[in-house]
């Protein structure tokens, strides 16, 4: 038909309510679908459950056109949809590699059981290949409509903190579908976007599910590259500061994703490429992965590295030091904890025996709840006063904006370890500091 396809999202966490907020806005009709009641009634009062800029405003406004609603209601949602997006988070399992896809099996067998006719569940959590054209085969088993309810696979690509504007405006639309109907209702959800000259990418299953492994496996790779080359530079004299601008300035290169420091964390890279090494050893390709253990290793030894530092800059015992941890999130813009690099050092650093006060913009609520063993402070300059050693541990912009005479002001010495490159070397070392970073002299 010509009419523009009605959409439920199931799952609002990030990228869930990101979707259903995003689809309401580009003009569609929403149906947002989550278990957790507490999230729903935040959602309907026009409230995001989390940190992500730009989101709650927009949320207010779908909400005020009236094309966007809430409800825990997977029966109301099969009613609703002619499209169903299926945004549910996929953890790694506890104790092994691999993917827990529990919530995506659940989800689609329970909306399945409701689907009356004629209908694409669209799958876009990060899930291990293979694992669509099984669900397109329970879809089918499940669903009373049989054989008009489709499965397709539409992979999501956006980074939290750019959320809004990786949804609105994607680099390119992957289209994972079985037949040439669900391709064109695919077509329809995204007509706005595809308008906007966005690339779209019609492919296979398979293919669909493997380009976002594939994506976030090179993006890990490429910061496990320079940060390898950090170790390297750590043991010539070299600066990998320096050493990433030059290679950055070739093309085939680029410059991006090669931020030399603590590394990545976060809930999907460690995550995707720990299944992904999984997933390859169950196909018996687990050769053609090897390298991302590797990748998985030199990430992990930078938070062991920046513990290493901080030690030598104190003189090599942390015992009793006074440490002030900026940052808890794992990336800038972000309230987001899950395997955060900063936490994880500041959480060491406290185990060796150092009074660790963390500072976060966003991330202290989230942050305590996991580690309430640290200390927690106000503000920047309050986790600072009387500190023998600053670490900075995720880039803020409002960190980066320190200024090392009033920082000085208040600690006990002037050091500083730089996790993440965020500081200028010469002007902190012009106010007195003594500056460390990794791979940078
Ligand atoms: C990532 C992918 O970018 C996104 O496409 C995918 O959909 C989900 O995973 P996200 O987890 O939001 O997005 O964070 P991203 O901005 O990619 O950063 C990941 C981590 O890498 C952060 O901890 C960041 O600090 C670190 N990083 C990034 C570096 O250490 N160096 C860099 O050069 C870039």
């Amino acid at each position: 038909g010509t009419a523009a396809p009605r959409l439920t999202v199931i799952g609002t966490g990030y990228l869930g309510a990101t979707h259903a907020v995003c689809m309401a806005a580009l003009g569609y009709e929403v149906l947002g679908v989550d278990v957790d009641p507490g999230k729903i009634e935040l959602l309907r009062s026009g409230q995001v459950p989390f940190f992500e800029p730009g989101l709650p405003e927009l949320l207010v406004k779908a909400q005020e056109s009236g094309r966007l609603h809430f409800t825990t209601s997977l029966v109301e949602a099969a009613e609703f949809g002619d499209i169903h997006f299926v945004c549910v988070g996929t953890p790694q399992q506890p104790g092994s590699y691999a993917a827990d896809l529990s919530h995506v099996e659940g989800a689609v067998t329970e909306l399945a059981r409701h689907l009356r006719r004629r209908a694409l569940v669209v799958g876009k959590s990060t899930v291990p290949v293979g694992t669509a054209a099984r669900l397109a085969e329970l879809v089918r088993n499940t669903a009373p409509a049989g054989d008009a309810v489709e499965l397709a696979w539409n992979p999501e690509f956006l980074r939290e903190g750019f959320a809004v504007d990786d949804t609105l405006h994607p680099d390119r639309l992957v289209f994972g579908t079985e037949s040439a109907w669900a391709e064109q209702q695919l077509r329809a959800a995204f007509a706005p976007v595809i308008a906007q000259g966005t690339p779209v990418v019609v492919a296979d299953l398979p293919t669909a599910e493997l380009v976002k492994v594939a994506a976030n496996s090179f993006l890990a790779t490429k910061i496990s590259y320079i940060n390898a080359m950090a170790e390297v530079c750590e043991a010539t004299g070299a600066d990998v500061h320096l050493l990433a601008e030059a290679l950055a300035y070739d093309d085939r290169i680029g410059g991006r994703f090669l931020r030399p420091g603590l590394g990545f964390g976060g809930g999907c890279l460690p995550k995707d490429i720990r299944a992904f090494i999984h997933r390859a050893e169950e196909l018996d390709v687990a050769q053609a992965v090897a390298f991302l253990r590797e990748v998985d290793a030199i990430n992990q030894r930078r938070r062991a590295r920046t513990v290493d530092l901080v030690r030598e800059l104190v003189g090599g015992d942390l015992a009793g030091t006074k440490v002030a941890a900026l940052g808890a999130a794992f990336k800038p813009d972000s309230d987001d904890i899950r395997d955060a690099p900063a936490l994880d050092v500041a959480a060491a650093l406290h185990r060796a025996g150092a009074l660790v006060t963390v500072y976060d913009p966003v991330a202290m609520d989230n942050a305590r709840r996991v580690h309430p063993e640290l200390t927690y402070g106000t503000d920047a300059l309050q986790a600072a006063t009387g500190a023998d050693v600053v670490v900075l541990l995720t880039e803020w912009t409002q960190f980066r904006e320190i200024d090392p005479e009033v920082m000085g002001a208040v600690v006990n010495r002037r050091r500083v370890v730089d996790g993440r490159h965020a500081l200028d070397p010469a002007q902190w070392r012009a106010a007195g500091w003594e500056y460390r970073a990794l791979g940078r002299n």
